[in-house]
């Protein structure tokens, strides 16, 4: 156990439990990074610092590097994400049926820029490419339902609808 361990078992506040359980499995794998990752995030819902630090010191790999690898690859998240997540598209058909609207709008009422999460944590506001149904332009998606032909003035009541 090197410095690093010693701090986050000093923080009573973040339970490592499922992390060291993930890399009980793991650390004597060569090459297991990513599916440490991977187990972190489905545990944690995305990678938290702590997390990271325990990580960089049982695999003896630098948190920079781990860092590294979680940016290269999209399907890792590094802050907490909300309970729902808000994919806006703001591809070429949802484009010219004012997608940059429908942001600035779910940007106003949630109170975040795109890539953040709200304060309460209910909501990650994200800007995507096609979500595949360009009929129905513009279009979002929030979890796995889909929501289109959407206007400045009805986006609002996607969310009010799933917060009540
Ligand atoms: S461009 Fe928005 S769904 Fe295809």
């Amino acid at each position: 156990m090197g410095e690093i361990n010693t701090n986050v078992a000093e923080d009573e506040t973040f339970d490592l439990s499922k992390a060291e359980s993930i890399l009980e499995k793991y650390k004597h794998i060569r090459g297991s990074l990513i599916p440490v990752l991977q187990a972190i995030q489905f545990e944690y819902g995305y990678l938290p610092e702590k997390v990271i630090d325990f990580v960089s010191g049982e695999l003896n790999i630098s948190v920079n590097e781990i860092i590294g690898v979680a940016t290269f690859y999209a399907q890792f998240h590094l802050q907490q994400r909300g309970k729902h997540i808000i994919k806006a598209c703001s591809g070429t058909a949802c484009h010219v049926k004012g997608a940059k609207q429908i942001v600035e709008k779910l940007s106003e009422k949630l109170e975040v820029h795109v890539g953040d999460t709200t304060k309460d944590k209910l909501f990650t506001l994200e800007e995507v490419a096609c979500l595949g149904a360009c009929s129905l332009a513009p279009v979002i998606m929030v979890d796995e339902d889909v929501y289109g032909q959407l206007s400045h003035n009805t986006v609002g009541n996607v969310i009010d609808g799933i917060k009540s």
